[in-house]
C-alpha cells in the first residue's frame, strides 16, 4: 500500500468523513500498518473543525511544515502529525482553517510526496483528502501521485455528471497511473455497477448513508455503536479492497 487520494467534483459528497472513517478503521484491518491521513483540501480543512475541533497543538498542521526548509524527513511529518490513539497508529497531518492559506502550499505537497512514499515503505500507509477539485490552489501533486485515486459520488445526476468530467480531466494527469475508482455515499436508486458505468471507472466502492453515525464520527465519537455501525464496516470492506487494487511498496525498491 502506498498513497490513496480522495476527492470530489461537485457538492460535499462526503470525502473528508469517508476518508476520516477508512483512516479509522486502516490500522484494525491492515495489521501491523500504521496510516497517515493528510488533510490537504484547499478549501479549508474539514477535520480541524470536526473531529480535530479539540484544538491542535502549535507545532503541528501543514503549515507549519510549509514554514520549514525542505526538503522534508518523515520523522519532520509525523512530528507535524495529531496522534487519533495513544500508539499513532492512526495520525492526521492538520490542514489549514482558513483556505488564504492554500496559495503557497504547492511545494510542501510535492514534498510530501516523496516522504509518503518514504512512509509507506516503513509500515505507514497515507491517505489524503484533496477536497474538491477545480480549487485555484489545488494540491495536483497528489492527483499525480497517488497510487490509487478515488472519486467521491453521491447516487444522483447533479453528482455524478460533474465527476464524469472530472474522471476525464483527471486521467492524463495521472501520468501513467492507475484508472481513478469510484465511491459511492447513498447510492440513491442506481446500483455500483450503474454508477461506474456512468461514471467511466473499472469499480465504484460503496459506503454506507447514515447521518447519525456520520455526524458522530466527525464530532469525535468512536468506540461502541459507531465501530458496529454498518456505515464503519462499509469502511473495513473499502480498506480491504484498496488493500487488493494497490500492492504494498517494496522497502528495497521505494528507496
Ligand atoms: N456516509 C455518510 N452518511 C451520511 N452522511 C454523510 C456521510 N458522509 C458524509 N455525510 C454528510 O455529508 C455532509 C458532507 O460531508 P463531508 O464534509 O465529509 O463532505 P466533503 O465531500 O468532504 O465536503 P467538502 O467538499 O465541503 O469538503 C456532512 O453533513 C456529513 O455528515
Ligand atoms: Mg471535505
Amino acid at each position: 500500500m502506498s498513497v490513496v487520494a480522495l476527492t470530489s467534483a461537485h457538492g460535499a459528497p462526503g470525502v473528508t468523513t469517508t476518508a476520516f472513517a477508512v483512516a479509522s478503521v486502516w490500522p484494525e484491518v491492515r495489521s501491523g500498518r500504521r496510516v497517515l491521513l493528510i488533510d490537504a483540501d484547499p478549501a479549508g480543512s474539514g477535520l480541524v473543525s470536526g473531529p480535530l475541533r479539540a484544538g491542535i497543538a502549535d507545532a503541528a498542521g501543514v503549515s507549519v511544515l510549509a514554514a520549514a526548509r525542505l526538503p522534508l524527513s518523515g520523522e519532520r511529518v509525523i512530528g507535524c502529525c495529531v496522534a487519533l490513539d495513544p500508539g499513532g497508529a492512526r495520525m492526521v497531518l492538520p490542514g489549514i482553517a482558513d483556505p488564504r492559506q492554500a496559495r503557497p502550499l504547492g511545494p510542501t505537497w510535492a514534498a510530501l510526496v516523496d516522504v509518503a512514499r518514504d512512509l509507506s515503505a516503513g509500515g505507514v500507509d497515507v491517505l489524503v483528502d484533496v477536497g474538491r477539485l477545480g480549487h485555484r490552489w489545488e494540491p495536483t501533486a497528489w492527483l499525480a501521485a497517488a497510487d490509487l485515486l478515488a472519486v467521491v459520488v453521491r447516487g444522483e445526476l447533479a453528482s455524478v455528471l460533474p465527476a464524469t468530467a472530472a474522471v476525464r480531466a483527471l486521467t492524463p494527469q495521472r501520468q501513467g497511473g492507475s484508472a481513478p475508482v469510484g465511491v459511492v455515499v447513498d447510492p440513491g436508486p442506481y446500483t455500483s455497477a450503474d454508477i461506474a458505468s456512468a461514471l467511466g471507472v473499472g469499480e465504484v466502492l460503496a459506503v454506507v448513508h447514515d447521518v447519525r453515525v456520520a455526524r458522530a464520527l466527525m464530532e469525535g465519537g468512536s468506540g461502541g455503536w459507531i465501530d458496529r455501525s454498518a456505515l464503519m464496516r462499509s469502511a473495513r470492506s473499502l480498506v480491504r479492497r484498496v488493500a487488493e487494487l494497490v500492492p504494498d511498496v517494496d522497502p528495497v525498491v521505494a528507496r
